[in-house]
């Protein structure tokens, strides 16, 4: 395979930049013990939703989404949702954790675009990338939310080729989410899976171009 020309790095945000299970201690805070097994479904619902709705054509923002995916997760763990506890656990959901190598890998791309393409809403990714020590090294943040067409769908990647004016073969796509990933290589991306977890690549038909531990892997391509 000759080495790609790549003109921008585009990273996907929950569970790539931001760790989503990093409201496990505020889940356990209001209910004690069940803070893991909620945090889990909560993010299974909340992908879960994503693509159901795609599939009957019934959008709506993610973080409608993951208001809904938090009820189901709060119902099926047999806890009472008050209203003030799904602000807590939500305003906690726009100032996750970042994975520590995040920023220093991003300084070291100083010389190229950097983007978040997300199928978050600008109304949770703009708190979340602002409480960030990197926002000020990103150019852009981009959301499905502009085509109201959800990550896998290809209608969803062509936002990141018009907003940033590069060719799909111009891009290295970076998420942890293997669905996102062969979404991403079936399009047209270079694609870095990045394997935080150890899991096994789901069999979706394409593979990643490239599968790092960590973000830092991706340095190689700029060498
Ligand atoms: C994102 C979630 C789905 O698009 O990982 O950021």
């Amino acid at each position: 395979m000759s080495k790609p020309q790549i003109k921008a790095f585009v990273f996907d945000a929950y569970g790539t930049l931001f760790d989503v299970h990093s409201v496990i201690e505020k889940c356990n805070e209001l209910f004690p013990d069940k803070g893991e097994e909620i945090s889990k479904v909560w993010r299974q619902k909340q992908l879960e939703y994503s693509f159901l709705r795609q599939l009957m054509g019934k959008y709506t923002t993610f973080l409608e989404i993951t208001k809904d995916a938090l009820y189901y997760a709060c119902k099926e763990a047999g806890v009472e949702l008050s209203e003030g506890n799904k602000k807590e656990l939500i305003k906690s959901y726009l100032k996750l954790e970042h994975y520590e190598e995040v920023e220093s890998v991003l300084k070291e791309l100083s010389s190229f675009q950097k983007a978040i393409f997300s199928n978050g809403s600008l109304d949770m990714l703009t708190p979340l990338v602002d409480q960030s020590s990197f926002g000020h090294l990103l150019d852009e943040v981009l959301t499905v939310d502009e085509v109201k067409q959800f990550k896998p769908t290809p209608m969803s990647y062509q936002l990141v080729l018009e907003k940033l004016g590069v060719r799909r073969e111009e891009v290295l796509f970076m998420s942890s989410n293997p669905w996102d990933i062969a979404g991403a290589t079936s399009f047209g991306f270079y694609t870095a899976w990045i394997n935080r977890q150890d899991k096994v690549m789901d069999e979706l038909g394409v593979k990643p171009h490239y599968e790092y531990r960590d973000l830092n892997g991706i340095l190689e391509h700029i060498e």
